[in-house]
Formats: structure tokens, sequence, C-alpha cells
């Protein structure tokens, strides 16, 4: 029986001296960043911060969220040795409150949780962001399921464009693809990848 999530994810970070998905941030995020003004930031399911601390070196005040403790004190050591400030919270996305008006934009990158986690926590970015506030996802689609290349063990937590369409009430959506790519991001993204990517704000 494979184990619970957040004890396979403690495991990994925890048993691994190495970043698992790197030091380098995701890709897609990078390249969405040119246009965005510094502001509050929530990197959703930040595993050991290398988005996080990539965004707080870019000025945003950030928080990482995640299960994993043994991978949000990874991003705490990964900041410090940037020099960037990082606010780290251990929680279960199940229960986190994403807040209200509360944050400029809302990062997901391979947040792959239980479809009635990913539901609920995507109903509720709209109210979280600012107006002029912006979402910014990549994932896996089922496409991913066999290349062997990374992503969840189970089509079931991977996400499809039309899926986010349903799911990201009060959104639009300015960019939404699926495509494959090379992701070549750390040791468990390792080669062709099919993959969604969004871009989003809340609707005015
Ligand atoms: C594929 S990793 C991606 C990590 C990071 N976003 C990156 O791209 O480097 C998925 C992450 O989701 C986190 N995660 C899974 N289920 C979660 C949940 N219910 N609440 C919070 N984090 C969760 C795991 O701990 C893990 O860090």
């Amino acid at each position: 029986m494979s184990p619970h999530p957040k004890e396979m994810w403690e495991n990994r970070y925890g048993n691994d001296d190495t970043f698992i998905y790197g030091l380098e941030p995701n890709e897609f995020l990078a390249a969405s960043l040119n246009d965005i003004a510094t502001g509050e930031v929530l990197c959703l399911a930040d595993g050991e911060g290398r988005n996080g601390v990539h965004l707080a070196a870019l000025g945003h005040t950030v928080t990482s969220v995640d299960l994993a403790e043994s991978g949000m004190a990874k991003a705490a050591q990964l900041a410090a040795e940037r020099g960037v400030e990082l606010t780290t919270v251990v929680a279960d996305l199940a229960e986190f409150d994403l807040g209200e008006n509360r944050w400029d934009m809302i990062v997901s990158i391979f947040a792959h949780t239980p479809p009635p986690i990913r539901t609920k926590v995507h109903a509720g970015i709209a109210t979280a962001l600012r107006p002029n506030g912006v979402f910014i996802l990549e994932a896996y689609t089922p496409d991913q399921a066999g290349r062997g290349t990374g992503g969840p063990p189970v089509p079931e937590l991977m996400m499809t464009l039309e899926g986010l369409r349903q799911e990201l009430v009060g959104m639009t959506i300015h960019t939404g693809r699926e495509l494959v790519r090379s992701v070549i991001e750390g040791h468990l993204h390792t080669g062709d990848g099919a993959v969604v990517q969004v871009i989003a704000s809340p609707e005015q």
C-alpha cells in the first residue's frame, strides 16, 4: 500500500540532500513574469521553494505553503542562502485558507492534489486575488500517464484545460493551452511532458 501523501513527500524531501526539482524556477513561471509588478505572492504546494525563492529574489513578498515540513525547511534554507525573505507555511491545502482580496499573484506549479482539494482551492482563487491579480499554473495532463518522465501516478491527480475552465470559477483565462514540452526540472521531471499552462485573472 502506498504511504499517505504527507509521509511520501516528507520522505522524498527529507531523505534527499539535493533539491529534487532543482534550484531553478519552473520554466513556464519564469517566462511569464516579465510584465507583472512586484506584490504579495502565494506559492501553492511550493515543495522545496525553488519558485518562491525565485519570486522573492525578483522583489515579490512571498508566502510558500506545502504539506511537507521537510520541503518547507529546505525552502527556508534556500531563501537564507540566497539572502531573500520567504514566509513558509506547513499546511494541507484541504484546510488552508487562501483569504480574500489578499494576493497579487497565486502560483500553482505541479500542485497535484486529489480532485476534492484541487476544486476547492481553484474555486477560491478569484476571491483570494486582488482585482488585478494573476494566477499562474502549470500541471501535467492525463496524457502524461505512461511517459515515465515525471508526474503523478494516476490520471485523476492530473489536470486538463477544460477541467480548469470549470474549476477556476470567476476567472478569465488569458493564456490556456495544453502542450508537450521538454520538462527538465530536477531528477523527478526528466523529459518530454504533457502539460497544461494557464495564466488567468479575476473576471472584471
Ligand atoms: C510535484 S511537487 C511540486 C513542488 C513544487 N511546486 C515545484 O514545482 O518544485 C508537488 C508538491 O505538492 C505538495 N502537496 C501535495 N498534496 C498537498 C496538499 N494536500 N497540501 C499541500 N501541499 C501538497 C507536495 O508536498 C509536493 O511538494
